[in-house]
């Protein structure tokens, strides 16, 4: 996931009424600066008014104070409750230590009472964001190390559902807090005034495109339309994380069943349509369709056929250069946690994704996801 904005810079009133100063070069601004400076001299009579307003921290700060460690806490109780042969793997009990190591941090931060706590507080919920990025592929590593040992498929997936999106939730939460001390006009916090689908899908088309040409030589270009004007306050964070795995699957499905000319092949669509409920972003392609036979497994956490498109003649060169092990991960996919995770999450956010396939053809992948503009029901993080 990606690291959030950096803290901000604390800007105290001395960065105001500096501002101010600079701006009096007339008699007027004489007297405006005999005034700044009386005010001065009364105001440090008037400690007790200083104190109070030096006192006033976000109510955010203690919100997040209060709530991450108890968020934590749920998960840790989660990994507990793991089977033992899963809880004792060293990659899950890896991602155990750290969120015990961050309910700890967090817990034992002293209550926050002034503007340098907060800023101490915002550097810690930064750090811990750095320290949990890897989260999701240590997971996915250690729970394929050992899933083969669990019969019950619920299990594993009911933890990964909830562990993936409450760590979205409390990610949201503290990238939140932090944007909120920046002063960016476009946001409020993590939310984008005006988002624009289009100008979102495109970012990603490019990130996705250069993975798919570094792997395959080529990428298939995507075409968006639909509402292409579109705008709405939305977050782009979940966005981030979602479309380019589904744009990934989609040119990599492209590039595989056009092995035969890779400088040729069919374009990706990105359909774009909003409503005053939802919008929904259709990605198809005509990379072949998803076989019957697996249609029902691609939603399940570490199903991927990856390792059989490495067994391709045609793919194992290319495979080869990239990965130089036998390991048959690599960005463009491997882990078979894409479709599970975005669907955790799109349905986290009250919205969905749904697969059309056109076995021998292409597939279709439906996000759809419910505005925040507070005029429909929405969703809770
Ligand atoms: N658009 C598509 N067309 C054809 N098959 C698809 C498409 N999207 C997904 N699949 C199939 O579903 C499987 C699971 O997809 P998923 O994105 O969850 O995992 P992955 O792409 O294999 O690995 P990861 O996304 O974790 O890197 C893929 O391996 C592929 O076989
Ligand atoms: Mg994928």
């Amino acid at each position: 996931m990606l690291p959030g904005p950096a803290p901000r810079q604390l800007i105290g009133p001395a960065g105001t009424s500096l501002r101010r100063f600079r701006s009096t070069s007339s008699m007027q601004g004489f007297s405006e600066l005999a005034r700044e400076r009386s005010k001065t001299v009364t105001s440090f009579y008037n400690q007790s008014a200083i104190d109070a307003s030096a006192e006033k921290v976000s109510s955010s700060a203690k919100y997040l104070h209060k709530e991450l460690p108890v968020r934590i806490a749920h998960r840790i109780k989660g990994f507990r409750s793991l089977p033992f042969i899963i809880g004792c793997n060293p990659t899950i009990l890896q991602v155990h230590e750290l969120y015990i190591r961050a309910y700890h941090m967090l817990s034992d931060f002293p209550q926050i009472k002034d503007q340098d706590m907060e800023a101490r507080f915002c550097k810690l919920v930064q750090q811990l964001l750095d320290d949990h990025k890897d989260v999701v592929t240590m997971l996915a590593q250690g729970f394929r190390e050992c899933r083969r040992h669990i019969q019950d498929e619920t299990i594993i997936r009911n933890f990964l559902d909830t562990t993936l999106c409450s760590r979205l939730g409390i990610r949201m939460l503290a990238t939140h807090h932090l944007a909120l001390q920046e002063d960016n006009p476009d946001f409020v916090g993590i939310i984008c005034r005006r988002l624009s689908p289009k100008k979102i899908i495109e970012k990603w088309v490019d990130f996705a495109r250069r993975l798919c040409e570094h792997q395959y030589g080529n990428s298939p270009r995507v075409r968006i339309n639909g509402h292409v004007a579109a705008r709405f306050p939305f977050i782009p964070l979940p966005l981030d994380y979602i479309l380019p795995e589904l744009l990934k699957n989609a040119m990599r499905a492209t590039m595989e069943s056009h092995l035969d000319t890779p400088y040729n092949v069919p374009d990706v669509v990105v359909t774009i349509a909003n409503n005053d409920i939802d919008f929904v972003i259709r990605i198809s392609d005509r990379g072949g369709g998803i076989p019957h036979h697996i249609i029902d497994k691609v939603m399940d956490y570490h199903f991927s056929t990856a390792e059989e498109s490495a067994q391709d003649p045609r793919m194992s060169n290319i495979f080869n250069n990239i990965t130089n092990s036998g390991n048959q991960s690599s960005p463009m996919h491997g882990f078979g946690f894409g479709l599970p995770t975005s669907r955790a999450y799109a349905e986290y956010l009250g919205g969905s994704l749904s697969i059309q396939s056109m076995q021998g053809i292409g597939t279709d992948v439906y996000l759809r996801l419910r505005h925040i503009d507070g005029k429909g029901e929405s969703f809770r993080v």
